[in-house]
């Protein structure tokens, strides 16, 4: 089976059971705190939690599509089997119920029927993983009951990080959910495992069914919602390397065709260096689609990621000496397979960008060999110095110093580089992220003002040595030798709320830690951070205040942020201080 007509086998399928076919929306959501759409449901998003009336827009409540997606997290692990930077993924919704709508038991009805008896697929090689409740949300008997019924015997059982999805962002409609998992069989794995391994890919997701009846608040908080909804997605190319018992989505006709054409004008051949190749074609496709959306190469937010898939095409290129002076005839391929859904890829457009990034590029290639040509050794920090830096791949590091005579300890390079990683990976995880609530938020926003308060106060030796925030308060550790006095403290807290009574904004930016530090933004423990990082800046149109490298949240505007008030200040170990505010 093609993409194409698993595509129209699934969405001629709902549409002949009632279902609106909705053509996909934008790689780039209405909602600006994500940079892509990582989700079929984002466009539905006001209608799956009533703000919007779904009747009225679409004069049905059974909605299906194909939407685009493009993730970023994974760019390191591209090459792999199961890895893409840009994908499909096909859903269909029920929003909200009436005699005619549909919920647990009408989407996994549909389900069922849609991979067995239209994909021929094999009902025992289905595992369903199944929420198995926390403190608030009971365990989902009701679903696995309704598979039970219709004839599925194997089950698993998940918490929240498997079995609940969304919201997209901080805010948003959430449910808990219960997927397929399909059995490649032993051969794929572990002889006795189940969905969601640790250790092999036997299993493979195909449809993930949500079950969406909450929404997250601003506090953080699991409401109600008022109505039920199903929102269900199957990752594409996934599905479609299965149905061709394929390995992975590389070995089918998304990405066979490209392929192809890649080897006409190259010397190693596919066999040779699938890595390569797979990035390659990976990237090609996902920057096809970006420039699909107008986004042009850049050092912020989507342009930087733009400006990385285009980098890393002309270096992986060069691994596999293709000649990137056919990149028409590779582009005209990715037209041919997607034109007839996405009209907006224009060859000419995008291979005219590529050639202009692929000009710029030589020119940073040049300067980053002039370091090389410099070193007489390359240690493996050094060699991640250059990774980082100027975005070379190990391979070309290493092609570069065999010119010259020197050994690279490639297995010391990955060490530093993993070392990196998981440092970022702690970082990322530890204080903020997805689950903060208003509060934390607002507290989080008002440490940077104080952190920069304290450096006017203080001096610029202040450095942040630790902070964690909770829904009560603030508590930020910083270098600094001898206790605050009364006046310091109180000077610091009056600068924090002119700034608040001034009115400011908080912009979130997205570059490159090189540039980061350029533009002065505050960064400690500097290792612990990516090649990507969001800056924060704190301005109104006067000045700008604060401006540092954080994973965020923040606050948008300084409205409603509240008084600022230091509570106790105190010694925490050899010369460092510790403050705890609150805003009230
Ligand atoms: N929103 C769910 C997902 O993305 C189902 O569509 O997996």
């Amino acid at each position: 089976m093609d993409s194409k007509e698993l595509r129209s086998l699934f969405l001629n399928y709902f549409q002949e059971k009632g279902h609106k076919i909705v053509a996909s929306s934008s790689l780039i959501p209405d909602d600006d705190t994500v940079l892509f759409t990582t989700a079929g449901m984002q466009q539905f998003a006001p209608y799956l939690s009533s703000q919007k009336n779904v009747l009225e827009k679409f004069q049905t409540r059974h909605l299906c599509s194909c939407q685009k997606c493009f993730r970023t997290d994974d760019i390191e692990e591209i090459g792999d089997d199961t890895h893409q930077t840009f994908f499909e993924m096909l859903g269909n919704w029920s929003i909200g119920q009436d005699q005619a709508g549909y919920f647990k038991e009408g989407a996994i009805k549909y389900a069922l029927d849609f991979l067995v008896n239209k994909l021929g697929l094999v009902k025992d090689k289905f595992h369903i993983t199944i929420f198995k409740g926390n403190s608030f949300i009971p365990k989902d008997e009701e679903a696995k009951e309704i598979w039970e019924r219709h004839g599925i015997t194997h089950f698993h059982e998940f918490g929240e990080a498997d079995n609940f999805w969304g919201p997209v962002s901080n805010v948003g409609p959430c449910g808990p959910c219960s997927e397929i998992h399909y059995d490649r069989g032993e051969e794929y794995g572990c002889k006795d495992c189940g969905p969601n391994c640790d250790y092999c890919k036997r299993f493979v997701e195909i449809w993930n069914l949500v079950f969406m009846e909450y929404f997250k608040n601003e506090k953080g908080e699991y409401e109600k919602l008022k109505q039920t909804n199903i929102d269900t997605g199957i990752g594409f190319e996934r599905l479609l390397a299965i149905l061709n018992k394929e390995n992975s989505a590389y070995e089918t006709d998304l990405f066979s065709d490209l392929i192809k054409e890649i080897e006409k004008h190259a010397t190693l051949k596919y066999k040779d260096d699938k890595i390569a190749y797979r990035i390659i074609a990976d990237h090609l496709r996902g920057s096809s689609f970006l420039i699909g959306e107008n986004i042009l190469p850049s050092n912020t937010e989507r342009g930087y990621i733009l400006r990385r898939l285009l980098r890393r095409i002309i270096r992986y290129a060069r691994i596999i000496d293709l000649d990137l002076n056919s990149i028409d005839r590779l582009i005209k391929v990715i037209i041919l397979k997607y034109h007839h859904i996405y009209p907006e890829l224009n060859q000419e457009n995008i291979v005219n960008i590529f050639n202009i990034e692929k000009q710029k590029f030589a020119r940073t290639l040049e300067k980053g060999l002039k370091e090389i040509e410099k070193l007489t050794e390359i240690t493996p920090r050094q060699a991640f110095f250059l990774y980082q830096t100027f975005g070379f791949p190990i391979e070309m590091i290493k092609e570069e110093a065999n010119k010259k005579g020197i050994e690279i300890d490639e297995k010391g390079f990955k060490e530093e580089l993993k070392k990196h990683q998981e440092i970022s990976r702690k970082g990322a995880e530890k204080k903020f992220g997805k689950n903060a609530s208003e509060k934390e938020i607002k507290l989080h926003t008002a440490t940077h003002l104080m952190h920069q308060a304290l450096r006017d106060v203080l001096g610029e030796s202040v450095q942040q040595m630790g902070s964690s925030i909770n829904n009560e308060r603030l508590r930020f550790d910083f270098s600094y030798t001898k206790k605050l006095s009364q006046e310091q403290i109180k000077e610091i807290e009056d600068i924090v709320n002119q700034r608040i009574k001034n009115g400011f904004k908080v912009i979130k930016e997205e570059m490159s830690l090189e540039k980061a530090l350029a533009t002065g933004a505050l960064a400690f423990f500097k290792e612990k951070y990516k090649e990507v990082v969001n800056v924060y800046t704190i301005k109104n149109n006067n000045e700008i205040y604060s401006k540092e490298i954080c994973a965020g949240p923040h606050i948008k505007s300084s409205e409603n942020l509240g008084t600022f008030k230091i509570l106790k200040e105190s010694s925490s170990g050899a010369n460092t201080r510790r403050i705890r505010a609150v805003i009230n």
